[in-house]
C-alpha cells in the first residue's frame, strides 16, 4: 500500500517538474516534494505505521524515489538555465549585418544661404566684407548719418535703448561711417548683420538682418549704383525681374532712391532696398575730399529678399526653429 503511494508521488513529482517553465516554479515543486516537510519526508515519518518487517524495503524505496525525483529536478533546472542564457544572448545580440543608422545631415538656414550668395556676388566685384558692433553708439547709428536727436526719422526707427548713448543698432548703416573713418578711398565694402527695431507682425520681427554696401571712388555716379544693384538682383533671382528705381529720402544720401520689385501674383510693387549717393555733408565729416571722391551706399533687408525668392509670406517663420520649414532648404 505505502509502496504504491511512493510510486505515485514519483510520477506526480516528475510531471510537476517537467511542467515547470521557470526556475522559481521549479524550486517550489522541489520544496513541495523533497523539502524537509515535503511529501517524501512525510512518508518517512509514516514508516512507523507500517509493520516492522516491511520498513527496510519501504525506506529503501523512499530514498530511491527521492534520488529519482532529484535527478529529474536537476535535468529540468539545466534545461531552464540554458534557455535563459539563450534568451539573454538573443536579446543582447549585435546584428552586424543590419544597415547603419543614417545621421541626419543639416543645412544652412535660408538667411545664411542668402548671405552666402550676396557675399559671392559682391566679392566678385571687389567688395570686401567687414563687420560692425550690434550694440552701437548713437553717434554711429544716428548723428554721423545726419540724423541728429529730434530729427523726425529717428522716430521711424523704434529703437531699443540701453541708456542715453547706447542702443541696439537699428540698421547696418553705422558700418559705413566706421569704414570711412578707418580707411582712405577707394573704398568698397559690404557688411552683414543683425539689426533691431520694436516691431512685430507678419512683415516685421524685432531682430532682422541687413546688408550694407558702400563704394567710394573717383568719378562714381548714380549710374554705377543702379547698374550694380540691378545686376545683383537679376543674378540673385536668376532672371530679369521687374524693378522700379524710385526717388526717396534718407538723411545720409543725396539723391536717395529705393528699388521696388513687382510681385508677380498681385502686380503690386514691393519695396526692396534703400540707396543713394553718400551725402557730401557726411563725406566732409569723415574727412573725405569731395572734390576728388564721391560714392554710393545701399541697405538691403535680407529677410525680405529671401521671402521674395522663396515666396514666403510670413517673416516670422525664419525664427521659429520649425524643422519642417527649415528642412525644405536642403
Ligand atoms: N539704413 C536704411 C534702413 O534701414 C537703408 C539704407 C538706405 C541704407 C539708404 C543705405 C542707404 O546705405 O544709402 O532703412
Amino acid at each position: 500500500m505505502s509502496l504504491d503511494v511512493v510510486n505515485n508521488l514519483v510520477i506526480l513529482a516528475k510531471l510537476a517538474i517537467t511542467q515547470s517553465n521557470n526556475i522559481d516554479a521549479l524550486e517550489k515543486v522541489r520544496i513541495k516534494f523533497l523539502g524537509k516537510k515535503g511529501y517524501l519526508n512525510q512518508q518517512i515519518k509514516n514508516i512507523y505505521h507500517t509493520p516492522s518487517e516491511l520498513r527496510p524495503k519501504l525506506g529503501a524505496a523512499i530514498n530511491k524515489a527521492k534520488k529519482d525525483i532529484y535527478k529529474t529536478f536537476i535535468e529540468q533546472k539545466n534545461i531552464l538555465n540554458s534557455k535563459r542564457i539563450k534568451n539573454t544572448l538573443i536579446r543582447d545580440m549585435l546584428d552586424v549585418t543590419l544597415p547603419g543608422r543614417l545621421s541626419d545631415i543639416g543645412t544652412h538656414h535660408p538667411i545664411t544661404g542668402t548671405i552666402k550668395r550676396m557675399k559671392l556676388f559682391f566679392k566678385s566685384l571687389g567688395f570686401s566684407v567687414i563687420y560692425g558692433p550690434e550694440i552701437e553708439d548713437d553717434y554711429f547709428n544716428f548723428d554721423a548719418l545726419n540724423i541728429p536727436a529730434y530729427h523726425p526719422s529717428r522716430d521711424e526707427h523704434d529703437t531699443f535703448w540701453f541708456d542715453e548713448k547706447r542702443l541696439l543698432r537699428t540698421h547696418t548703416s553705422g558700418v559705413q561711417i566706421r569704414a570711412m573713418t578707418d580707411k582712405n578711398p577707394p573704398i568698397r565694402i559690404i557688411s552683414f548683420g543683425r539689426v533691431y527695431r520694436k516691431d512685430y507682425d507678419h512683415n516685421h520681427t524685432p531682430m532682422f538682418h541687413q546688408m550694407e554696401g558702400l563704394m567710394i571712388d573717383s568719378n562714381i555716379d548714380l549710374s554705377h549704383l543702379k547698374k550694380i544693384l540691378y545686376d545683383f538682383l537679376y543674378n540673385f533671382f536668376g532672371k530679369k525681374i521687374d524693378l522700379r528705381f524710385r526717388p526717396s529720402y534718407f538723411p545720409f544720401t543725396e539723391p536717395s532712391a529705393e528699388i521696388d520689385v513687382m510681385e508677380q501674383k498681385t502686380g503690386n510693387w514691393l519695396e526692396l532696398l534703400g540707396c543713394g549717393m553718400v551725402h557730401p555733408k557726411i563725406l566732409h565729416h569723415v574727412g573725405i575730399n569731395t572734390e576728388k571722391f564721391s560714392g554710393f551706399a545701399f541697405g538691403i533687408g535680407i529677410e525680405r529678399l529671401t521671402m521674395l525668392l522663396y515666396n514666403i509670406s510670413d517673416m516670422r517663420v525664419f525664427f521659429k526653429n520649425d524643422l519642417q520649414f527649415l528642412e525644405q532648404f536642403k
